[in-house]
């Protein structure tokens, strides 16, 4: 695991924005997996940019976002699906059959695991998996104790993650949706690289937990410690709980790795 300290949210989620460039212009028919929030809004902005002003292009790509609500169709404004039209598959040339999202109103939530797992498979797996940070630690919506080898599959939301989402609902937890279906850990860990993005004070604790703590199913997040390429950008707000802080800035700043992008 890697940790990248930028100075606030714009430079992180841009950095994030690049480091999703460079890999899609390595290989155009990248296999993308997308996480919703409001962290990501600002990564998706400059993604729509960089198509716009450079001609960043998605038409052979595929997407796969972590989650979606069950019990709201696809057309309700707070849907992921929603979410993700309005952010980014509207602003640049994805193709609509390439983006993938679990149906939430499917009426056999076990069979639609199932399928969303083949259907990654069957692209090939994700090349570069996208994910925020919940307020509780999870990633994609694995609440505590989801088990670190867990595959797509329903889950139950904890009332923290309900409050942490309730803005897109009206600002009242009870209108959130009580489950989703989301990728599970094992399936997120099982993509080539993931890139994890977390700003902002509120997230500085449960981030030093995910990244410097025990790894366990309290804190899902935790698991990206067994990820054999797994980079954390943060800005300085959200590292301020982080002890490793020198080391993690003297990687980013000498490694040939991350010479594009100082
Ligand atoms: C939701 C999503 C997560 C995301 C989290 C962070 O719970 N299911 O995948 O990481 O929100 O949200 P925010 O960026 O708004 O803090």
């Amino acid at each position: 695991m890697e940790v990248i300290i930028l100075p606030d949210p714009p430079q992180a989620a841009r950095l994030a924005a690049r480091i999703i460039e460079k890999e899609l212009r390595a290989k155009p028919a990248l296999v993308l997996g997308l996480a919703t929030g409001r962290t990501m809004e600002r990564v998706y902005a400059c993604l729509a940019a960089l198509h716009r002003e450079q001609g960043l292009d998605f038409s052979r790509c595929a997407t796969f976002n972590l989650d979606e609500y069950i019990g709201i169709p696809a057309e309700h404004p707070a849907s992921y699906r929603s979410y993700m039209d309005r952010h980014l598959f509207r602003q640049v040339n994805l193709a609509a059959a390439s983006t993938h999202l679990p149906d939430g109103m499917a009426p056999d939530l076990g069979a639609e695991s199932r399928r969303y797992e083949a259907m990654i498979q069957e692209a090939g797996g994700i090349d570069l998996q996208l994910l925020g940070l919940g307020s509780d630690g999870h990633i994609g919506f694995n609440e505590p104790l989801s088990a670190l080898l867990s595959r797509t599959r329903e889950k139950a939301l904890t009332p923290a993650t309900r409050q942490q989402n309730a803005p897109m609902f009206g600002g009242d937890p009870a209108r959130v949706p009580a489950r989703a279906i989301t990728m599970g850990v094992g399936t997120i860990l099982d993509s080539r690289r993931c890139l994890l993005l977390a700003t902002g004070a509120e997230k500085a604790a449960i981030l030093a937990k995910a990244v410097e703590g025990p790894i366990t199913a309290m804190v899902t997040a935790s698991a990206l410690q067994l990820h054999p390429k797994c980079q954390v950008v943060v800005d300085e707000a959200a590292a301020a709980g982080l002890q490793g802080i020198d080391y993690y800035r003297w990687i980013f700043n000498n490694e040939p790795e991350w010479a594009d992008f100082r």
